[in-house]
């Protein structure tokens, strides 16, 4: 039987994935015209998730930005439409964001907004560090602008349409908005002068854009046409941004604005070095272009290094439809909290949203994972192991070498040796989770890291099931010492997958961690070493009281009304 070695977990763990240095992790920030919702919500845990990993790692203390993106045309006319001012409604916006990111555990350092003065001081440096070093220029521009996109569009990318009054006009083909031709006075960016730096900077750092589909579609995009940008607007149109420090007729277009706030976070112009280039943006794939062209293009023209890491994700459908206001299909997720609790919703998008590929949401689906995976699998495996029935002292048992020996040690002769094939390969795979676990949060994919933990999850279950410990007679020294040894193993898969689980259940992996006794300094992921006594080593939890809190882990959610009715209808 194959197996794989269960030494030097800990030594892995270090070598391959940690600690490094402190990074600056950053969701984008969020535009004030509308509440969040659910994919505002992915964005940010993908990078909750990946900073709360990094932190329990050992890496250096680092630093997870967010906030709301407050200027341009869009959000003046939403205010308008609202009968507020920008002001006031940027005010409300960003703090619904807040709020919903704080109730999610988004576990923030920072919060910009770009209306705030620090921000605005660092834009108008990053403006004049362009225009010292001659990346500008003013010229007449005209084209097509889409305002909810907040940019020009070719023409390749429009399509004519009927407006509601039945008169033609012409829309984004992407996102099917109306967009408007648009002339006027402008500055410009040499963004044409960096295709090579960029196409260059791209082959030097192949791991700069995950996944990799992206960072194909950056190449191909840099093999194209790369006209200069428009960087400014005339004041009279666009009030509502900072103004150019030299030129109070143009106002700073509201992606240069917004791109800064990685740089006014980490406190640019004078402290960003500290942190700068160490950050990794996650964002998604509609604002690729944004980050991975426009972005480090500008920084470069600025005299400072494009950004270590573009992590990018997809979207969420809603019943296979894009998400918009029109047609009503939002979800809120405040509500979702309040339907499948905080962990229960954090579980569900992060399992199940796949960067790669859009996915498609409905209720019914979060009900079934989050009830199989967390309520089933992970509660019923913990609640069984710690019955008092078949563990009446409440304690974290031993474990017998005589009734477990290790692979290597064992000659077929051991009288006591219970322990079948299936048992070791459970070992192995629990012992090779967390470094495979921290190989796909290193490579953006914490989908395929729950995915290995849930399957290690049934594992357990089929170990417990199949060694039915309620039957073995406590009374017996034989019988008991088997089924202590039962128990410690099952203790000590939750114990591993507690801790891998904090990153994105952090309260169910408290609850959970809790139970089994694990002190708050023994859930780190650099000490995380699984079953230390078949190694031949001692286990610090062996003999302790179990944890006070016996209370069901998650509990199995309901089917709501609406979706039982709708599924009647069906
Ligand atoms: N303000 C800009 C970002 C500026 S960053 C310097 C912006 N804001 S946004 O509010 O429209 O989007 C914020 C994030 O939410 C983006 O990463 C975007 O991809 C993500 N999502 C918006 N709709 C989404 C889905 N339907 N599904 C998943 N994520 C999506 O763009």
């Amino acid at each position: 039987m194959p197996l794989r070695p269960l030494r030097s977990l800990a030594r892995g763990l270090r070598g391959a994935a940690g600690p490094g240095p402190g990074v600056l992790l950053s969701t984008p920030i969020f535009y004030a015209n509308a509440p969040p919702h659910i994919g505002h919500l992915y964005s940010a845990l993908l990078a909750d998730a990946l900073h709360r990993h990094r932190r329990l790692r050992g890496a250096a203390p680092g630093r997870l930005s967010t906030g709301t993106d407050e200027h341009g045309l869009k959000i003046q006319q939403a205010a308008v439409a609202a009968g507020v001012s920008p002001p006031q409604l940027c005010a409300q916006v960003s703090g619904l964001f807040r709020q919903a990111l704080t109730q999610a555990a988004v576990s923030f350092t920072d919060f910009i907004r770009t209306s705030e003065p620090r921000h605005q001081r660092a834009v108008q440096h990053f403006w004049a560090a362009l225009q010292d070093r001659g990346a500008l220029y003013k010229g007449s521009y005209e084209g097509w602008y889409c305002t909810p996109e907040e940019c020009f569009l070719p023409e390749s990318q429009l399509a004519d349409r009927r407006d509601t009054q039945g008169r033609m006009c012409k829309v984004s083909l992407e996102t099917g908005h109306q967009v408007h031709w648009t002339k006027e006075e402008n500055y410009m960016f040499r963004l044409s002068e960096f295709q090579e730096p960029l196409q260059k900077w791209l082959r030097d750092n192949p791991r700069v854009i995950s996944p990799v589909p992206f960072y194909q579609q950056v190449l191909h995009w840099l093999e194209e046409d790369l006209p200069d940008l428009s960087v400014s607007r005339e004041r009279s149109r666009l009030q509502w941004g900072i103004p150019v420090p030299s030129d109070p007729t143009q106002t700073i277009y509201v992606w240069v604005d917004a791109l800064v706030n990685y740089l006014s976070v980490v406190g640019y112009p004078e402290t960003h070095s500290e942190w700068w280039p160490a950050a990794h943006h996650v964002v998604g794939k509609d604002i690729l272009k944004f980050h991975a062209v426009y972005w480090p293009a500008l920084l470069m023209a600025a005299g400072l290094a494009p950004p270590e890491r573009i992590c990018v994700h997809s979207h969420w459908t809603v019943h296979g439809q894009k998400m918009s206001k029109s047609l009503g299909n939002v979800i809120d997720p405040v509500s979702c909290f309040g339907k499948y609790t905080v962990d229960g919703f954090r579980y569900f998008l992060l399992r199940q949203g796949v960067p790669e590929r859009d996915c498609d949401y409905y209720d019914e689906k979060v009900v079934k994972l989050v009830n199989s995976e967390l309520a089933d699998a992970l509660g019923g495996l913990l609640n069984r192991s710690t019955a008092l029935s078949i563990n009446p002292s409440n304690t974290y048992p031993c474990f017998s070498e005589s009734c477990f020996p290790k692979i290597s040690d064992y000659d077929g002769t051991q009288a006591l040796s219970r322990a079948s094939s299936e048992d070791y390969e459970l070992v192995a795979s629990v012992a090779s989770l967390p470094l495979q676990v921290a190989s796909h949060f290193e490579g953006f994919q914490i989908y395929k890291a729950l995915e290995c933990i849930a399957l290690c999850v049934r594992e357990t279950n089929g170990f417990f099931q199949r060694h039915k410990p309620w039957k073995l007679d406590r009374k017996d020294p034989a019988e008991k010492l088997w089924l202590d040894t039962i128990i410690h193993i099952t203790l000590e898969c939750l114990r591993v997958y507690g801790t891998l689980l904090q990153p994105v259940i952090p309260n169910i992996a408290d609850k959970l961690l809790s139970r089994l006794s694990v002190e708050p300094e023994e859930r780190s992921l650099l000490n995380l070493t699984f079953l230390p006594r078949y190694n031949g080593k001692p286990c610090p939890f062996e003999g302790r009281q179990l944890g006070p809190d016996t209370g069901i882990l998650f509990h199995r959610l309901e089917k709501s009304r609406q979706s039982q009715m709708e599924n009647k209808r069906l």
